[in-house]
């Protein structure tokens, strides 16, 4: 058998850029949302200091896309939408979210475009199924 053959698959994880990628995607959204007034109705949910929240996205994503799983061992048994549950999300507000998260993956250019592209659409998806 060849070396390529018995190679194991690159994860999602790593085709978008692993840490790097993750953090820049945490630094760059959560920087759109204190800067720009189109997403207020994020911002004005959040506490004055977006540094503990920037740290739990890109830890977040790096497990979700295949990555370590750092964010979800130290979170038994929770995902994104019980612990979203617990807010008042209205649909203008997870629209904005999913609006920056799209600007920032755009902005990010993670090196895989394509699954990049799937992840916009996933992340869309589950902030748009968090309004009610
Ligand atoms: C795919 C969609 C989303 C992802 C990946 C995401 C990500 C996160 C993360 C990582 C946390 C911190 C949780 C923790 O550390 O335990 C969080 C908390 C929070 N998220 Fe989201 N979020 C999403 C959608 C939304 C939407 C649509 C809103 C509406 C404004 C929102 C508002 C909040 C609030 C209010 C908190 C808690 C406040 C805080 O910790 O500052 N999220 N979110």
């Amino acid at each position: 058998m060849t070396e390529a053959a018995i190679a194991t698959p690159l994860t999602p994880f790593e085709r978008l850029g692993g840490h790097a990628t993750m953090a820049a995607i945490a630094d760059r959204f959560y920087t759109l949302i204190e800067t720009d007034p189109a997403y207020a109705q994020v911002r004005a949910m959040h506490g004055p200091d977006l540094t503990p929240i920037k740290a739990s996205l890109a830890s977040f994503l790096a497990g979700w896309s295949g990555g370590p799983r750092d964010w979800f061992t130290q979170r038994p048994g929770r995902c994104m939408m019980s612990i979203h549950a617990a807010y008042a999300i209205s649909p203008v507000a997870a629209r904005q979210w999913a609006e920056a998260m799209d600007r920032t993956i755009t902005d990010i250019a993670p090196p895989d475009g394509q699954l990049a592209d799937t992840m916009r659409q996933l992340l869309s998806d589950m902030a748009l199924a968090m309004g009610r």
